[in-house]
């Protein structure tokens, strides 16, 4: 199948983790595919093995400029966008005594700052019966202690997702947030002191899943494909959880 054939596509923060799996399975479908990063280098290497239907460009989220440049590429294609995946996000462990002005802020810059202007900056560049992408978290509607800003920010996240969907669909653009469950992804592993620790975090947070197993980032790209497509097109303001079961018990 070619679902998203003749689509353009934009993925955020797709050099590692969730965003890389995501724009593989976007190409894959016949997209064309925008992704973005700080990291050059990582850049590099994902477009490169994205192959011909992908661009790359290099920017921050959470500076507004680095989106307006962005967005001059994108227009400058001239074929709007489809698909908006607004996925560079990230946060640190911090328990209540240990969290600090500097990694609230940063926390929330990429984020929640991040994800409202990378939306807003996209508006005039989207299709009619386009389809955004939020990502969200099960951090958003659980306790684990030490998480609370990224919660918060994730929470936040799934708030917008419900206002932007009723904004938008006077132009046929639907908006939903995406809930992976823990992913094995470098983002998740950088949770940990070292790699050693990271494997034993991977272990402990699988086995807190009903499934048993934390989630391969190929599992989430394809429910972010599922919203993506026209085989979602009565979907919208809602969360898809792909989480093994984890907020569900
Ligand atoms: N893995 C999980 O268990 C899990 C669970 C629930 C939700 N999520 C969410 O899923 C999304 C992807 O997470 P992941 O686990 O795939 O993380 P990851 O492996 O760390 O990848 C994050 C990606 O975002 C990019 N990024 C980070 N900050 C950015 C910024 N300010 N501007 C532009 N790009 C930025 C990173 O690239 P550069 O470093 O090159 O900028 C990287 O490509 C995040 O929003 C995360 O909160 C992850």
């Amino acid at each position: 199948m070619n679902i998203l054939e003749n689509k353009v596509a934009l993925v955020t923060g797709a050099t590692s983790g969730i965003g890389r799996a995501t724009a593989r399975r976007f190409v894959e479908e016949g997209a064309f595919v925008f992704i973005t990063g700080r990291r050059s280098a990582e850049l590099d290497a994902a477009v490169a093995a994205l192959g011909p239907n992908a661009r790359g460009i290099r920017g921050d989220v959470a500076r507004p400029d680095d989106l307006d440049e962005l967005y001059d590429r994108v227009r400058e294609h001239g074929r709007g966008l489809d698909v908006l995946f607004a996925n560079a996000g990230g946060g640190a462990f911090a328990t209540l005594d240990q969290i600090t002005p500097d990694q609230f802020d940063d926390t929330f810059a990429i984020n929640v700052r991040g994800t409202v202007f990378t939306v807003q900056k996209a508006l005039p560049l989207l299709n009619p019966g386009a389809s955004i992408i939020l990502a969200g978290s099960t951090a958003a509607t659980s306790a684990t202690p030490a998480f609370g800003v990224y919660a918060a920010s994730k929470a936040a996240i799934r708030s917008f997702g419900r206002t932007w969907a009723t904004e938008l669909a006077d132009r046929r653009i639907r908006v939903n947030v995406i809930v992976p469950g823990p992913t094995d992804t470098d983002g998740l592993r950088g949770l940990a002191p070292d790699a050693a620790q990271a494997d034993g975090l991977v272990e402990q947070l699988g086995a807190g899943v009903p499934l048993g197993r934390v989630a391969h980032p190929d599992e989430i790209a394809n429910a972010v494909l599922f919203l993506a497509s026209d085989q979602s097109s009565y979907v919208t303001g809602s969360e898809l959880f792909a989480d093994g079961g984890e907020e569900q018990q």
